[in-house]
C-alpha cells in the first residue's frame, strides 16, 4: 500500500506504531477515534502525524495543551456526527446520533468559533458506516457539509469522507461500481475549493483478498441438522457470529456428489460460534478436508482474539505464485507470557 502511495488511518497508539514501522511517513497519517487517551495524542504529536480527526470537545484542549508543550501547529478535521442513516447492519453505522462517533453540529458551532493557538482547524470529517453499497449517502453529507460551511461562514481546506465503500460478499450483493462512487462524489466537491481529500477505503481494498482456510475435525449428522465442525472458530473469524454477515464457502476439493444442507461451526463453547448456515456441500464431505471461507480479508484477523485459549492462526500471504508467513502461529509460551504468576513449565 505504501508502495502504491496510500496513507493510514489509525485508530489508536498500537496502529500508529505499525504503520511507523511499516515505514509510513507520519505526514502520511491521520489518527481518528472517539475514545483517544491523553499519551496516545502526546505521542502523536510528537511523532508529527498531519492530521487528527476529532470527536469529543475536550479532545481539542488536549491537542492544544500537547501543542504548547511541544510549540507544534496541529492540523485537526472535526469528525462530524451528521445524523445519516445508511442501509447497513446497525452495528456498523456510525453516523446517526444515537452512535457514539462524531461531533455533533451544534457543538461543532460552538467549537469553531473558540480561538485555539496550536490546534488548527483546517476541515471536516465524516465516516459513515460500513458496507455501504450507494453513493447517496456521501453525497447527502457532502451537501450538508456545504450548508454548514455556507451557514457558519467556515472555510475549509480539508474533506475527509471516511471509508465505507462496500464490497461484494455474495454473488447477489448489489454495489454500485466504484468508478460511480468516485464520479458522483468528485461533481458534488465541484465548487469547494479544498486543498485535499481524504478517503479511508479499508474494507475495499483488503476484504475480498483473504480467505481463511480450516480443517474439518467432524462431521455430525442428525436428523434435523447436519454440522461441520472446523478447526476456526469465532475467535478466528468473529463476523458471522457479531453481525450475521455471511461469506461464502466452499470445500477445497470439488467432488462430484450430492450437495446437502450442512451449519458451519467452530470448536468454541458458544451456539452462536459459526461461520455458515444451512450452507450446500457435497454430501461425502469428511473429517480431514479443508474448506475455505471468503473475503476474510477486512476484519477478519485483526478482530480474532484468544477466546477458549486459543492461539491465533498463522497469516500467509501468496504475491505472484510465492507463499510467505506473514505472521507465525502463535505458541503457548507467547500467550502465557502476561501472566505474571503463570510459570510456564513442561506442558
Ligand atoms: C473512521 C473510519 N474510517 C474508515 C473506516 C473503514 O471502514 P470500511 O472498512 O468499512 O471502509 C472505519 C471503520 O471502522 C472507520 O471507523
Amino acid at each position: 500500500m505504501k508502495e502504491n502511495g496510500l496513507g493510514v488511518d489509525v485508530v489508536s497508539e498500537g496502529e500508529l506504531k505499525k504503520a511507523l514501522l511499516a515505514g509510513f511517513s507520519p505526514s502520511d497519517i491521520v489518527f481518528a477515534g472517539v475514545g483517544k487517551r491523553e499519551e496516545e495524542i502526546e505521542y502523536a504529536i510528537k511523532k508529527n502525524i498531519f492530521c487528527f480527526n476529532v470527536e469529543n470537545e475536550e479532545e481539542l484542549d488536549i491537542i492544544e495543551k500537547y501543542g504548547r508543550k511541544y510549540n507544534k501547529k496541529i492540523n485537526v478535521n472535526l469528525r462530524l456526527n451528521l445524523n445519516i442513516d445508511v442501509d447497513t447492519h446497525h452495528y456498523i453505522k456510525t453516523s446517526r446520533m444515537e452512535n457514539k462517533f462524531g461531533i455533533d453540529i451544534d457543538t461543532a458551532k460552538r467549537i469553531i468559533k473558540k480561538e485555539f493557538k496550536f490546534a488548527e482547524i483546517k476541515g471536516i470529517h465524516f465516516h459513515l458506516g460500513s458496507q455501504i453499497k450507494e453513493v447517496f449517502p456521501y453525497i447527502k453529507a457532502i451537501e450538508e457539509i456545504k450548508k454548514f460551511c455556507l451557514e457558519n461562514k467556515f472555510n475549509i481546506d480539508m474533506l475527509d469522507i471516511g471509508g465505507g465503500f462496500g464490497i461484494p460478499y455474495t454473488y447477489t450483493d448489489k454495489i454500485q461500481p466504484i468508478e460511480e462512487f468516485g464520479k458522483e462524489i468528485k461533481s458534488a466537491l465541484k465548487n469547494i475549493k479544498l486543498k485535499t481529500i481524504i478517503l479511508e477505503p479499508g474494507r475495499f481494498i483488503v476484504g475480498n483478498s483473504g480467505v481463511l482456510i480450516t480443517k474439518i475435525l467432524y462431521v455430525k449428522n442428525r436428523k434435523t441438522k447436519n454440522f461441520i465442525i472446523v478447526d476456526a472458530g469465532m475467535n478466528d473469524l468473529i463476523r458471522p457470529s457479531l453481525y450475521g454477515s455471511y461469506h461464502l464457502i466452499y470445500p477445497t476439493i470439488l467432488k462430484n456428489s450430492k450437495q446437502i444442507k450442512f451449519d458451519i461451526v467452530g470448536p468454541i463453547c458458544e451456539t452462536g460460534d459459526y461461520l455458515g448456515k444451512d450452507r450446500e456441500m457435497p454430501e461425502n464431505i469428511k473429517t480431514g478436508d479443508y474448506i475455505v471461507v471468503m473475503s476474510i480479508g477486512a476484519y477478519g484477523f485483526s478482530m480474532s482474539s484468544n477466546y477458549n485459549t486459543r492461539l491465533r492462526i498463522p497469516e500467509v500471504l501468496v504475491k505472484n505464485n510465492k507463499i510467505n508467513i506473514i505472521r507465525k502461529r502463535e505458541t503457548y509460551s507467547y500467550l502465557f507470557k502476561p501472566e505474571i504468576s503463570s510459570k510456564i513449565g513442561k506442558i
